[in-house]
């Protein structure tokens, strides 16, 4: 079931919806910002148990386009939780041939903290263990409207022809053009939705809904969404190999 060159049932691309840090805390009688905090140790333990295992590539939803709608101070302390992650992380995870990569609509981020993450991208260009793909301010119908004005605007310019428009010319104007489809998507917390998390990449992922919240997450829970993975039939559509 894994990829060539990947140990034997490992998913080469597992994306994650990190859900569940509000009520982790709020049980507790914790403030959600402690929830959050807490969710980027879930997630330096997470990108550790993947990079161990032989992920090849993990893709964490850490901002939504809709999340915006919180209460700004719960915003702002986003924000500010992916300032400090690249400010303290991103030299170690250079250190552990770790290339970091954002998707989702940088335009709508300060100019201090897109050059924050261009720095982070190029810094770690070369790198070739896992790849960290930051899902921040990302929305999935959003990413593929801008896929898709990109498109028209090649077709306007006769750069293009609509007959040339295939589900690979489309895939390629995603922000995770170049990108294997997922294998893998976890989702923690209880919840049984994608809520706009890489909906046409999606279209043959397996997915694995968790009931603990993200903070509890780690190299254990990790491997039980790995097993469960492992379990599944893919068939992408075809019926299984048949033997004489
Ligand atoms: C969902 O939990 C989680 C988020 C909206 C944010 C996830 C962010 C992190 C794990 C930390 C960010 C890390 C970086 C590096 C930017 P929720 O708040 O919706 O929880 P709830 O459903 O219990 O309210």
């Amino acid at each position: 079931m894994s990829a060539p060159g990947l140990p034997d049932g490992v998913p080469r691309h597992v994306a994650i919806i990190m859900d569940g840090n509000g009520r982790w805390a709020t049980g507790r009688g914790q403030p959600r910002s402690a929830g959050h905090r807490q969710g980027v140790e879930a997630l330096r333990r997470t990108v550790r148990a993947a990079g161990d295992i032989g992920v090849g590539i993990l893709t964490l939803y850490s901002f939504s386009s809709e999340n915006w709608s919180r209460p700004a101070s719960e915003v702002r302390f986003l924000l500010e939780l992916l300032r400090r992650f690249i400010r303290t992380d991103v030299a170690d995870l250079h250190q552990a041939n770790v290339r970091v990569m954002m998707i989702g609509d940088r335009d709508g981020l300060d100019a201090s903290l897109r050059l924050m993450v261009e720095e982070a991208e190029a810094l770690t260009r070369n790198n070739e263990g896992m790849k960290l793909v930051i899902a921040f301010n990302y929305g999935s119908r959003q990413e593929i409207t801008r896929a898709l004005q990109s498109i028209a605007r090649k077709v306007a310019d006769g750069r293009i022809s609509p007959d040339d428009i295939t589900p690979a010319v489309i895939g390629n104007h995603l922000d995770t053009g170049g990108l294997p489809d997922p294998d893998l998507l976890i989702r923690t917390g209880g919840e049984q939705r994608l809520s706009n998390y890489l909906l046409w990449q999606c279209a043959y992922t397996e997915f694995v809904f968790m009931p603990e919240y993200w903070p509890e997450f780690g190299a254990e829970l990790l491997n039980r969404a790995i097993m469960a993975y492992r379990m599944r039939d893919r068939r992408f559509g075809g019926i299984k190999a048949q033997t004489a």
